[in-house]
């Protein structure tokens, strides 16, 4: 499938969100991109309660291209574009769709070009839950605070705190869909360098929070604690 429009970048970044920065192709497929294009049928949903209220909060940019990679292909030639940023979007889907994105990826970078990708880090959850278990066996409650309830079990409260709303999707109806995205997998260095190298990138290396040559990365990097990959093609 080739693309429509086809942008003549150096630099895209992919699932954006509310984190995007000048002179990159920003893409995200979230309604609250298109809201930003269209403010006063946001103003309209909102008062309506179709739309959250955090719609009004959430400052996303009116230059976001409006793209659903699982749809489309990204609007770039083959072999064209230096450097791709995305944060938090692949744990938002299941492996085969994340294969899917990171072969997408390496079809428009150039050889040499870098892929950076953050995403929760699945060797700092477990590590986490396992401080969190022994705080709460060491009667150090002051973890637990919103787990009093005797029928929830603490790997519940666990997954509440962290916001791992993993799978909670599915009871969601379409409106909210839209606006959430459930973390569905998790990866730690190992896993995603495997997933790398499923989709033809050569070297993969481990980067740190704002640690990269990557232009920008100190306004794009919002999420310490993260897992950051980085793969060249
Ligand atoms: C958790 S947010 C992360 C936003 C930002 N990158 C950050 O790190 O704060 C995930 C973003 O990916 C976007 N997204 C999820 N699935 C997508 C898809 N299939 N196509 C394009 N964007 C998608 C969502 O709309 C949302 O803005």
């Amino acid at each position: 499938m080739s693309p429509k429009q086809s942008f003549d970048v150096s630099k895209i970044n992919i699932g954006c969100g509310s984190v995007a920065a000048d002179g990159w192709l920003n893409i995200d497929k979230s309604p609250n991109a298109w809201l930003a294009k269209h403010r006063t049928i946001r103003s309209l949903l909102i008062a309506l309660k179709v739309a959250p209220k955090s719609t009004q909060e959430a400052q996303y940019r009116s230059d976001i291209e409006l793209l659903d990679i699982h749809k489309k292909p990204l609007p770039v030639a083959d072999g064209s574009v230096e450097w791709i940023y995305t944060s938090h979007l692949i744990g938002s889907m299941n492996r085969a769709q994340a294969l899917k994105l990171m072969k997408e990826c390496s079809r428009v970078l150039r050889p040499g070009g870098r892929l950076r990708i953050v995403t929760p880090d699945l060797e700092k959850v477990a590590q986490d839950w396992l401080n969190k278990i022994q705080a709460y066996f060491q009667q150090d409650r002051a973890y637990f605070t919103d787990c009093t309830d005797q029928n929830v079990a603490i790997g519940d409260c666990f997954v509440e705190s962290m916001n791992l709303k993993l799978f909670t999707g599915t009871s969601m109806n379409k409106i909210q869909k839209a606006f959430h995205y459930p973390v569905q997998y998790i990866y730690d260095f190992d896993s995603l360098e495997l997933l790398l190298h499923q989709a033809g990138f050569g070297r993969v290396e481990k980067s740190d929070y704002r640690q990269s040559a990557m232009p920008d990365v100190e306004q794009l990097d919002v999420r310490p604690g993260s897992l950051y990959v980085e793969a060249i093609k």
